[in-house]
């Protein structure tokens, strides 16, 4: 018998061509067309398989819809909420809270479902274990169906996805050499790095001239920010790192915050804690926003209202965060596509 293909997951962008980002940008820009009732049946008879180790409003919901609106069911599992807790770890004696190990729960939804979606996020303990995403990977070895990455330690490919179309839309695709400002803010809490990384590959990817303004501290992993340099200046554009909130805000056509929590997290949450309360005043206003070209604030959402950005830039025409956060739909369909092989 012939061996059957490797599941086409979609763990992060990175894994896959320009060819397939393209086509699945352009398939989300095209569901968007079409509007939220159009519904088909491309996907009859198809199961899709949701497992949330962390909360979610938008990926929860537009992962669900957009199945359903491809004609296939879903099913979501919050894991620990009415399923047994999972261990990942190979080898270990398992006599803790975790009642199951991945190896038989992936192995026995994967009998039931035809591809699942995943989001579990960064251990913020151990910084390699987040950076080689060992979670999401010993998941997708032991799946049999796709897997869909719905936000993890270090990236979170629909909502790139998602991004990338709302920008192309807001800028009618003139993006090359437009200013993207991804601009860290203060938060209470030390959040991980998924979005910010994958806003910063994304915008690279879209060769836009691309800043990343944040306090000292707080840096990117230098592995993405070095493939995101490599990405923009393969496309004609370019990554630049700055302190300065202010002189980042110049003259740009996006503004992206995101708050992220500085490494020093993982070895002394105390000491980040104390760095961050530093930087509460990087917070988006109109101020900052009047130094920009006209630009449009995007925010991946859940957002502190008055903590990263102001009401009045909320409330403000320049605001396109619930236009971002309806592209979710959308890409969430393009991916379905991609990884059952659908026709357009
Ligand atoms: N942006 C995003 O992923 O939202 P949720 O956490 O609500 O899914």
């Amino acid at each position: 018998m012939d061996e059957l293909p490797p599941p086409r997951h979609l763990l992060d962008w990175q894994y896959l061509s320009d060819d397939i980002w393209q086509r699945c940008l352009t398939r989300t820009l095209e569901h968007y067309h079409q509007g939220k009732q159009a519904w088909s049946q491309v996907a009859r008879h198809r199961s899709l398989g949701l497992l949330f180790f962390n909360p979610s409003l938008r990926t929860r919901t537009s992962m669900e819809l957009a199945a359903v609106q491809l004609g296939a069911h879903a099913t979501t599992l919050v894991i620990g909420q009415g399923t047994w807790q999972l261990e990942w770890r190979d080898g270990v004696v398992m006599d803790g809270a975790a009642a199951e190990h991945i190896r038989e729960a992936i192995g026995v939804l994967s009998q039931y479902y035809d591809a699942l979606g995943v989001r579990i996020f960064a251990s913020q303990t151990d910084y390699e274990q987040d950076r080689e995403e060992r979670l999401l990977n010993a998941i997708a070895r032991a799946a049999t169906v796709p897997v869909i990455n719905l936000e993890s330690a270090f990236y979170h490919p629909c909502q790139a996805l998602a991004d990338a179309a709302t920008i192309l839309d807001h800028l009618d695709g003139s993006v090359q050499r437009r200013r993207f400002v991804l601009s860290w803010a203060y938060h209470p809490r030390a959040l991980p790095m998924a979005v910010p990384n994958s806003a910063l590959l994304m915008a690279a990817r879209l060769g836009m001239e691309v800043v990343v303004a944040h306090p000292p501290g707080f840096e990117l992993d230098e592995g993405v920010l070095a493939r995101a340099q490599a990405d923009a200046a393969a496309r004609g554009g370019r990554v630049t790192v700055v302190h300065d909130q202010a002189e980042a805000f110049d003259g740009a056509a996006i503004v992206y915050a995101k708050s992220w929590g500085s490494r020093l997290y993982y070895t002394s949450p105390e000491e980040e804690a104390a760095l961050r309360q530093q930087y509460r005043h990087w917070r988006v206003t109109p101020e900052l926003m009047a130094r920009t070209r006209q630009a449009a604030f995007m925010h991946c959402l859940p957002v502190r209202r008055n903590v990263v950005v102001d009401d009045a830039v909320l409330d403000s025409p320049q605001a396109i965060h619930l236009k971002q956060a309806a592209f979710r739909l959308y890409a969430q369909k393009a991916i379905l596509e991609y990884v059952w092989h659908l026709p357009p």
